[in-house]
């Protein structure tokens, strides 16, 4: 009944959605920052319009990325809604006052750690979907470069493995500093650094965006790479020849967020927008470009190929302390001046 019940919500809310717009679209238009998978941000954007009649503009980048340009451009807000990317600097947003409080009429249809996203934030941001930290490697070059299988996070800074690893910069990549934040929590602040540093080693290259080094690693152009396990399986069920690894210490995750900037010139859309986003029905359409977080939403659809949450060893992931914006800084000044600057 709840979840019947759900679902009628859902459907009454996209179609007030819809209905509210009918009349006024040419006049409606949504910027929307991104900072999901580009072909997931596509479905949102394109998705959006043809429900409701609202031109979206829509614009990918990472989190950091997107967190460092609501942050240039509070002066005059340009963007509506920050929809995904790592849930920690939309934290640190909502605390810089970069976000506003919005309360959905959708929220009782979402889990408990979508909600607490919420509720840490003093309702200036939501979680969207969750998804498990790990990595993924290439099983043809591994062999041709004979390769050890490896397992866990340790195993990625012995020696063999140099200029065969890739992760982001932590600074612009929300996947980089779930790595970072994770590290510290799991192994403390001086062994974890101690990992960053002896992975800084192995590493070819930082890339700018959290996926792109597994999307190297299926074109053949790197072995591994450190991203969340949803974006190797992506990769995997293309076809390409990656196995993707929970690693055996355990790991980290992310809340996929959303938030809707402070000062948005198309509030109303901007509400809208989230109102929809937050739908099992919208929710589920993520298979439809195989990614496979878990959605917030309970009633919203999963595929067997999505990492199994509860088979994997999680760290008790603190978001308040690493998505504080004391904390957040520190730790990139700390892995800017300590590790970055290392030879390779
Ligand atoms: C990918 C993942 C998302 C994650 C995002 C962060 O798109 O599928 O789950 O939130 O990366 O992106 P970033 O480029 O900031 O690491």
């Amino acid at each position: 009944m709840k979840r019947l019940s759900g679902t009628i919500i859902g459907v009454l809310v996209a179609l007030s959605a819809s209905a509210a717009f009918t009349t006024t679209a040419s006049a409606q238009k949504l910027t929307l920052y991104c900072s999901a998978q580009e072909d997931w941000c596509q479905l949102m954007a394109r998705g959006f319009e043809e429900a409701t009649g609202i031109d979206v503009d829509m614009t990918r980048k990472s989190s950091g990325e997107t967190f460092a340009q609501i942050k240039a451009e509070s002066a005059n807000p340009k963007g509506d809604v920050w929809w995904g990317g790592t849930g920690d600097p939309h934290l640190q947003a909502a605390e810089e006052n970069l976000t506003q409080p919005y309360i959905s009429p959708m929220r009782s249809e979402l889990q408990d750690w979508a909600i607490n996203q919420a509720t840490s934030a003093n309702d200036k941001t939501i979680g969207i979907y969750s998804g498990a930290l790990g990595y993924g490697f290439n099983t043809e070059l591994l062999a041709a470069n004979d390769l050890p299988v490896p397992t866990g996070w340790k195993d990625l800074t012995k020696p063999v493995y140099k200029g065969f690893v890739q992760m982001a910069n932590p600074n612009s990549s929300g996947t980089a500093y779930t790595t970072l934040a994770t590290m510290v929590q799991l192994f403390g602040e001086e062994e974890g650094f101690e990992f960053m540093k002896a992975l800084h080693k192995n590493i070819s290259n930082y890339t700018k965006s959290g996926s792109a080094p597994i999307k190297a690693a299926a074109r053949g152009e790197n072995v591994i790479g450190i991203v969340f396990m949803h974006d190797a399986v992506k990769q995997a069920v293309t076809g390409f020849p990656i196995q993707v690894v929970a690693p055996v210490e355990g790991t980290g995750f992310e809340i996929g967020s959303m938030s809707i900037i402070d000062g948005a010139r198309n509030l109303e859309s901007a509400k809208a927008f989230y109102d929809w986003a937050l739908t099992a029905e919208v929710q589920s359409r993520a298979l439809e470009v195989n990614a496979f977080q878990v959605p917030s939403n309970v009633n919203a659809e999963t595929s067997p190929s999505a990492p199994d949450l509860a088979s994997i060893t999680l760290i008790d992931y603190d978001f308040k302390l690493y998505g504080s914006s004391a904390e957040r800084r520190r730790l990139l000044e700390k892995w800017d001046n300590e590790v970055s600057i290392l030879p390779q």
